[in-house]
């Protein structure tokens, strides 16, 4: 598809449709689209929409009319929704090439426009027809309008890079699958450097955590490190840790089969991460930031690590595998070791689809988030809450601590049914030793059962916005 910016007004543009956002006292419509719009009892709410044809003033044929609620409550989740719903009406309904201005805000506008023509189709060979494709969409708006345009769908297409690698099968998606579509998706990008592990390395790093996990599986694992260096020198890093098991069988604590083929998305975390390394590097923004990835299979296989097994995480401490299914904490205490102990960051977020716990918690509308720090939470809640993808705090009390005690190492992997999302974090305090530290659970939010507005069904690549924004303002500092 091609994008171009242009100042032309939208009702002049030479396209095939515009979207127009209408709020919900219709005062500023004339002639017949105030008349269609009566007609067709659309009342400008929010999620509302319609196609009309022929209006007077505008060029394009068609006219995708999307609601836009009270002019007063405008959020930038309204205009995402809205700038999706348009485009998608135009789209499919025959339309090739779109015109579209700013909906109040630029930058929610592309990322509604780009996260809402997204669609994870590459593996189907059949009916392409039936699933149409926009050739031209076209901006119109002035210079700094274009600017934030830009910006935004820079973020969205970081994000849909991650809600594919999120989507894509375990036996395309491996770990190495992981580390050429990182190195491919980053060529030509200044001040980038990515290293990619094996698990020879991680044996001299004794990442014994990690190491057991990969173990179960013959797909060879991988620990990947993106490094960006657009602040000054010396100056800490933002540090991202995502998950990365490109399946989650259970391993020999094997899960029941119904739904889980879902568990190809259990490295929805370290996709988040790549997409939001990947869009801070392409906004150039003036940050050092890091990305670092352990990727493998969690699977049964003959030499698979076994409930009540011990081994030794790289900080020296001894982990009972009491479930072969709490594998996701093992993976990250070697990663966030590695992480606090080679760049010393800034601040250190990990990034989970870590325990079903916080689906039953929080559902699909907050991700579970656990830190200590109460700046550190305060700067996350704004980032996460003006991107769309709000994150909820969870207590990370040492009350909960006694859950995970084992009889016979330091600690054990799972911590009983009682507040399982919360032992899962206490776990992973024990491999981190700044306060400037969070832990997000997305496993509510990773991906959704419904298509709605920009969301597809499907994985969501969540939540790079929030942490490309969180970066966005990091950069004051
Ligand atoms: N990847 C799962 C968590 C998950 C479940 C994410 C459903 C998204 C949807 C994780 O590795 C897991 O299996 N966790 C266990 C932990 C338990 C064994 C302590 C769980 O939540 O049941
Ligand atoms: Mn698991
Ligand atoms: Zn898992």
């Amino acid at each position: 598809m091609n994008e171009t910016q242009e100042k032309t007004p939208l009702e002049e543009l030479n396209v095939d449709g515009v979207v127009i956002g209408v709020y919900d006292d219709l005062s500023a419509q004339a002639g017949n689209l105030k008349e269609y719009l009566t007609i067709g009892k659309f009342e400008g709410k929010g999620g509302q929409k319609r196609l009309l044809f022929n209006i007077d003033g505008i060029k394009a044929p068609m006219v995708a009319v999307v609601g836009m609620g009270k002019k007063e409550e405008i959020d930038l989740e309204t205009i995402r929704n809205a700038a999706a719903d348009g485009v998608k009406l135009l789209r499919d309904n025959g339309a090739k090439s779109v015109g579209i201005a700013s909906l109040g805000d630029a930058r929610a506008t592309a990322e509604g426009v780009f996260l809402g023509l997204y669609r994870f189709d590459e593996l189907m060979t059949m009916n392409s027809e039936k699933r149409p494709n926009l050739e031209q969409i076209i901006f119109s708006g002035d210079e700094e309008e274009i600017k934030e345009w830009l910006i935004g769908k820079t973020i969205a297409e970081a994000q849909n890079f991650a809600r594919r690698l999120g989507e894509l099968p375990s036996n395309i998606a491996t770990p190495t699958y992981f580390v050429k579509q990182t190195q491919e998706a980053f060529k030509g990008i200044d001040n980038v450097k990515i290293k990619a592990f094996d698990e020879k390395w991680a044996e001299k790093e004794k990442m014994g955590a990690f190491l057991s996990v990969a173990k179960g599986s013959d797909e060879p694992a991988k620990f990947l490190v993106i490094e960006y260096n657009g602040g000054s020198e010396g100056q800490k890093p933002l540090a991202f840790v995502g998950k990365g098991i490109t399946f989650d069988s259970g391993g020999i604590s094997i899960k029941p089969s119904a739904n889980m083929g879902a568990m190809r998305g259990d490295c929805s975390g370290a996709a988040a991460t790549i997409g939001t390394i990947l869009a801070i590097a392409k906004l150039g923004l003036k940050v050092n930031a890091v990305g670092v990835a352990p990727l493998t299979e969690n699977m049964p296989g003959g030499h698979a690590t076994k409930p009540s097994d011990v081994v030794f995480a790289s900080n020296g401490k001894s982990i009972e595998v009491e479930n072969t299914d709490a594998e996701g904490r093992m993976i990250l205490s070697d990663a966030l070791v590695y992480t606090e102990k080679t760049f010393d960051p800034h601040t250190i977020i990990d990034i989970a689809t870590l325990t079903g716990a916080m689906v039953i918690a929080l559902g699909e509308h907050y991700i579970g988030t656990f830190t200590r720090d109460d700046k550190l939470w305060e700067e996350l809640k704004e980032a996460s809450y003006k991107a769309g993808e709000p994150f909820w705090r969870m207590p990370l009390d040492k009350k909960y601590r006694k859950q995970i005690e084992s009889t016979i190492a330091d600690i054990k992997n799972t911590g009983g049914r009682p507040a399982g999302s919360i032992t899962a974090a206490m776990f992973l305090a024990e491999f981190v030793e700044r306060n400037r530290w969070a832990h997000l659970d997305i496993a509510g939010k990773a991906w959704s059962s419904s298509e709605k507005g920009y969301k597809p069904k499907g994985n969501l690549g969540v939540p790079v916005r929030a942490l490309v924004q969180f970066a966005i303002n990091h950069q004051k500092e």
